[in-house]
């Protein structure tokens, strides 16, 4: 299985358009230590040639155009090695990107129910013709196959889409499905990718455990990052995101399940682990993990 992370960073980037700080200054110089990273997508094959891509980025026309293995291949006027799509969420930074492959190429889309209604809800999204791009209802739990890729999506625990969220109603109106993560098998190999992740109850570990390898939301460091640099009034729990450290964080909880790699995706602008030589990137190495960064290739 061949894996190209095509954008490491959560919403927004980095750098992000309006942040300072000290990773935003850092990236924007063009520090090697901090380097800029595009807005979470992934692209997975089991042949090399066709590939799968989880999550649509805001930034997909540039994610394209930087990974070679994603262009159209010579010989003909119009082509795509990418097979289709899967989304898991509604979030901007993982649809937003289809505004940006509407030009009558055909691939298959595949999404939960709930995900698929939020698209259904936008008519900008019709710009994706059906002639040529399939919306396929997924069930969770229940295999699909495309493109040599046996893939898996379940619940795990999250939010709704930011912009649908429901004031009032019990966390925001999250149902099932508005947050998955996906296994993605091929040759004998397992991945799991779950970009976004409020917590690690024991049924996730069970689903996941033996995974080759996961790539597992790393949006902050701490659960108050984002207030005590007074960026936004929410903390990473408010946001539907477990943090990486702490009693509570992804570290503590992944601790003592059987995976082969364990690798942090989807880091916000203001984590610092996004920085090579932080105390915080040294104790996330320290403790078995990795951190993805734009145009990481793995292959398991
Ligand atoms: C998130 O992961 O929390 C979202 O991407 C936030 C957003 O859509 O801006
Ligand atoms: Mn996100």
């Amino acid at each position: 299985m061949h894996v190209v992370i095509l954008g490491a960073a959560a919403g927004g980037g980095l750098p992000q358009w309006n942040a300072n700080g000290p990773m935003n200054e850092r990236a924007r110089a063009n520090d090697p230590d901090c380097p800029p990273q595009t807005q979470s997508s992934i692209a997975v094959s089991a042949d090399g040639e066709r590939f799968v891509v989880f999550n649509a980025s805001p930034d997909m026309r540039a994610q394209l155009n930087a990974t070679p293995q994603l262009h159209p291949r010579l010989g003909e006027r119009r082509h795509t090695p990418i097979a289709g799509i899967v989304l898991t969420n509604a979030d901007v930074d993982h649809i937003a990107g289809l505004l940006t492959v509407r030009e009558r190429q055909a691939f298959d889309l595949f999404a939960s129910s709930r995900v698929l209604d939020a698209l259904g809800a936008n008519p900008v999204f019709n710009v994706l013709n059906p002639d040529f791009v399939t919306r396929n209802q997924v069930t969770l739990n229940q295999s699909f196959e495309c493109a040599g890729l046996t893939i898996t999506l379940f619940a795990v625990p999250g939010k709704v889409a930011l912009f649908l969220e429901k004031e009032g109603e019990a966390g925001f109106g999250t149902a099932d499905g508005d947050t998955v993560g996906a296994l993605i098998e091929a040759g004998g190999k397992t991945l799991a990718y779950i970009p976004g992740c409020a917590a690690v109850p024991d049924d996730l570990k069970t689903c996941v455990a033996g995974a080759d390898c996961l790539l597992f939301d790393g949006t902050l460091y701490t659960d108050d990052e984002m207030v005590a640099g007074k960026e936004s009034p929410k903390t990473g729990a408010r946001m539907g995101h477990i943090s990486i450290s702490g009693d509570d964080g992804a570290i503590a909880a992944w601790d003592g399940v059987t995976l082969g790699r364990k690798l942090f995706i989807h880091l916000n602008n203001t984590n610092p682990v996004w920085l090579k030589t932080s105390a915080e990137r040294k104790a996330v190495e320290a403790a078995g993990w990795g951190v993805c960064h734009d145009g990481m290739e793995i292959t398991l």
